[in-house]
């Protein structure tokens, strides 16, 4: 007997030489860990796909711009106080108090908090907006009158709007707020007062036009198309239970009562003639609210289905 018998068999269960001569059996012995990894991956794969399926990237959540875009104030209509220029070119600490809210609310975004020009919506403005605690450099100038003017007309080309539909009252308030972030600005002439006066006639008040939300004017426009919407619903309603042959063709054809009815009842044109009635219907069916077969109509069902739509929208008041 050769030794090779006695000895326990000491081959070790992966004969690594072998493997390096064969490496094609590297695999089978590795196999099952791949199966593992790739189970794993496969799992984790179906676990997540609808967010690999949809891009890698998170989209930008933008948020209805409705939010952002604030709707116009309800306004009735009205007559603003008459203002007296020479009084209202005195500043009282009351219009600069009420100067400084106007301004916080209309202004301080370019001009900003501290009238330094430095507003948040002004940094990319070119030219910059005026920073108002220097007294130099100004386009009109820092007189009440020439603020005035600045408000009333704007300086369109330089990205200052007009503000001429604030009240003359509250832009007195903000002018006078404005000059209090530099000391030493020019006074007015009375000359010039008057002459602020001549050209936009204060002391006759001004008029100012209502004006209402554009959501609240869309309910309005949607309210009042409520009552043919009504109109319709009920005519649908009616032709479910009407006993007639027009009736028994209307319901066999008709898919949608709503959409037909408004088609050719309220919204549509009376339809009269038999011909163009059918070339209508046929060349979009489903459009219209019929089902597809109606097609199929034999030419007195035609005529019938014509006449019933007819007679619904005569007893409909259409
Ligand atoms: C959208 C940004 C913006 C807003 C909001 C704004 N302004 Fe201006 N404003 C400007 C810019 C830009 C100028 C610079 C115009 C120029 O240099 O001619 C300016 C200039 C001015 C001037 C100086 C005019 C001059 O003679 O140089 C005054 C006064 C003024 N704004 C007042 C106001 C007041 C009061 C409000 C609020 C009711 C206001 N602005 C709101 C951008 C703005």
């Amino acid at each position: 007997m050769q030794p090779m018998d006695t000895r326990p068999d000491l081959k070790p269960e992966i004969d690594f030489r072998d493997l390096l001569k064969r490496p094609g059996k590297l695999f089978g012995y590795s196999y099952f860990y791949f199966l593992i990894i790739l189970t794993g991956l496969g799992i984790s794969y179906v676990g997540n796909l609808t967010v690999i399926g949809k891009n890698a990237v998170p989209a930008v959540v933008l948020k209805d711009s409705s939010a952002f875009v604030a709707d116009i104030p309800f306004q009735s209509p009205a007559t603003l106080p008459p203002v007296d220029v020479m009084k209202a070119a005195v500043p009282t600490s009351d219009m600069i108090e009420r100067g400084k809210e106007l301004y916080r609310a209309n202004c301080s975004s370019c001009h900003g908090e501290n009238g330094g020009g430095d507003g948040p919506a002004g940094v990319v403005m070119n030219p910059k907006p005026r920073d108002f605690r220097a007294i130099a450099g100004w386009t009109n100038g820092s007189k009440v009158s020439q603020i005035y003017t600045t408000l009333q007309e704007g300086i369109i080309k330089n990205g200052m709007a007009s503000y001429s539909y604030l009240p003359p009252a509250d832009r007195f308030a903000m002018i006078h707020y404005v000059r209090t972030f530099a000391t030493g600005q020019p006074i007015d002439t009375p000359e010039e007062l008057q002459a602020l006066e001549a050209i936009y006639q204060l002391s006759r008040g001004m008029s100012r036009p209502g004006q209402i939300p554009v959501k609240k004017a869309l309910q309005t426009v949607i309210s009042e198309h409520e009552s043919s919407v009504r109109r319709i619903a009920q005519m649908a309603e009616e032709t479910t239970t009407a006993m007639s042959e027009g009736a028994e063709v209307f319901n066999r054809v008709v898919r949608d009562r709503t959409k037909v009815l408004a088609a050719f009842t309220y919204a549509g044109p009376a339809v009269t003639d038999l011909e163009q009635f059918v070339k209508m219907v046929s060349s979009g069916p489903v459009e219209l609210g019929f089902s597809a077969d109606v097609v199929q109509l034999s030419a007195t069902e035609w005529s019938m289905l014509l006449r019933y739509i007819r007679e619904t929208r005569t007893r409909g008041g259409a």
